[in-house]
């Protein structure tokens, strides 16, 4: 049973980070305001992610009428072409607005997003935990920033947040933010 089930979850134990125990019980921020998280975010670092093997990773978050948060992933796989991809993420629950839930497409489980800190202005930290069958957890991490650089200070600051939640720093990649002004190209 053990055998089968790791068999078929191998392509993603092999992208992501993926570990046995169950999801810890971290705290988020504590008052959230989306509408000062909303607007272009770029990636400054990360767990390993399948879906996310390009350079110059943004993200862009904006309120649709309806209430749910467009979220617009682009990444560059080759050079001069940014490929988007298109989300969805919703406040579950008004009383904790800095948990959100995104989902990439209709057939993609929601997946969990939450932010543990963020200043609006220069950082974010967003983790991402699911547990499996109660036993193993896949989880993503990423530091994000209105600019494509960060102070070492802002940095360090980021990295405190994520190991708080037991996230490894050596396991943390850092996403290529050069060559990424397509007008220079
Ligand atoms: C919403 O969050 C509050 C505060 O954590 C909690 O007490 C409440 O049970 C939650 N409501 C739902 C529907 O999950
Ligand atoms: C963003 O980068 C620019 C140019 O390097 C710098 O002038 C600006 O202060 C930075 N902003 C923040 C919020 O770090």
């Amino acid at each position: 049973m053990w055998v089968y089930l790791l068999l078929l979850m191998a392509p993603l134990v092999s992208a992501q980070t993926f570990s046995c125990g169950r999801c810890p019980d971290v705290t988020v921020q504590k008052t959230f305001d989306l509408q000062r998280y909303l607007g272009r975010w770029f990636e400054i670092t990360k767990l390993p992610a399948s879906f996310e093997r390009g350079k110059c990773i943004e993200a862009n978050y904006a309120l649709r009428p309806d209430g749910t948060i467009q979220v617009l992933n682009k990444q560059m796989e080759e050079p001069g072409k940014l490929t988007p991809i298109e989300g969805t993420a919703v406040v579950k629950n008004q009383s904790e607005p800095a948990k959100l839930g995104v989902g990439f497409s209709y057939l993609s489980p929601v997946g969990t997003y939450w932010v543990l800190y963020t200043d609006y202005t220069s950082v974010a930290v967003v983790y991402s935990c699911t547990d499996i069958m109660r036993v193993f957890k896949v989880e993503f991490a990423w530091i994000l920033a209105r600019n494509r650089t960060l102070s070492m200070e802002t940095r360090a600051r980021a990295e405190a947040e994520l190991q708080r939640a037991g996230v490894k720093l050596c396991q943390l990649i850092p996403t290529d933010q050069t060559g990424c002004d397509l007008n220079t190209l």
